[in-house]
């Protein structure tokens, strides 16, 4: 078992409402993790706290690199955001791709604000947005592409840096079924075949059933984990073999909602 991210004790408030309630988590290195529960069930928050753009209330993050291990509720804020764009890649369902700029601006973008000179960061956003089946859209803007296509860019963006981990908040929230299938095809396999962690929150069975851990969330708890009944995955293996967990199967009753 090789830990990337592990949390503990984490607890968010909001006034009014609890929407952590003192939860433990562990992704391992090259895990593919769909987190599900009901609208307001404390998703997006627990993804967020992960990653370092909320401050958790209480609880301790940390991400193991092959160097150190960092404390992410610890971290002052210019050292948290370095770590969210070395890191970290971000997928959402929309919104964090800049509409004014180009496919390749956008991903390029990603490296030059880590210190990547112009030409190389748009030599490897060429390189990834071809990767990922956008081969000459590099100049069009975000308003030129359909859905599937900017979650495309979105995706190249997230990776493009190296990240070690990939967070998605229902990246298919806003795409049809068909086109839904295609983008997840698209991030499972370029995750996978890099081998980074993925960590995507979904509302749909699909996308968890194709995921290797599911892990259900209720009023800010977990309250289901598929780790926990199935042995974990073996983290020497490379992570393009990963196979779907079919005792996710299980797990779809967990999707009425
Ligand atoms: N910015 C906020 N201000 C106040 N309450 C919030 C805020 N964000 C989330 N909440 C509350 O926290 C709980 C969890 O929200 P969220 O993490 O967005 O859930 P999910 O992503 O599962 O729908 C909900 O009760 C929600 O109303
Ligand atoms: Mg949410």
């Amino acid at each position: 078992m090789n830990a990337i991210l592990h949390a503990q004790q984490l607890t968010k408030y909001y006034p009014g409402s609890i929407a952590l309630d003192n939860v433990h988590f562990t992704a391992n290195a090259g895990q593919s993790i769909a987190i599900i529960g009901p609208s307001g069930s404390g998703k997006t928050t627990l993804l967020h706290c992960l990653a370092g753009i909320l401050r958790p209330d209480a609880g301790a993050i940390t991400l193991n690199t092959p160097s150190s291990a960092l404390r992410l509720d610890t971290l002052g804020d210019a050292a948290l955001s370095r770590l969210r764009r070395e890191e970290f890649g971000f997928v959402f369902q929309q919104g964090m791709l800049l509409p004014e700029l180009t496919a390749l601006e956008n991903v390029a973008l990603a490296l030059m604000l880590n210190g990547t000179d112009r030409a190389t960061s748009e030599n490897r956003a060429a390189e990834w947005l071809a990767a990922l089946g956008l081969a000459g859209m590099e100049q069009r803007r975000l308003g030129e592409l359909s859905g599937g296509q900017v979650q495309r860019v979105a995706i190249a963006r997230a990776q493009v840096t190296g990240a070690r981990v990939v967070f998605a908040d229902e990246p298919t929230g806003a795409l049809d079924s068909a086109t839904s299938k295609e983008v997840l095809d698209v991030l499972l396999h370029s995750v996978a075949a890099n081998g980074r962690t993925l960590l995507v929150v979904t509302h749909d069975p699909n996308v968890a059933s194709r995921c290797e851990r599911v892990v259900e969330l209720r009023d800010g708890r977990i309250v289901a984990d598929s780790a926990a009944s199935v042995a974990a995955p073996d983290s020497s293996a490379p992570a393009s073999q990963a196979t779907p967990n079919t005792q996710n199967a299980n797990l779809k009753g967990a999707f009425n909602v």
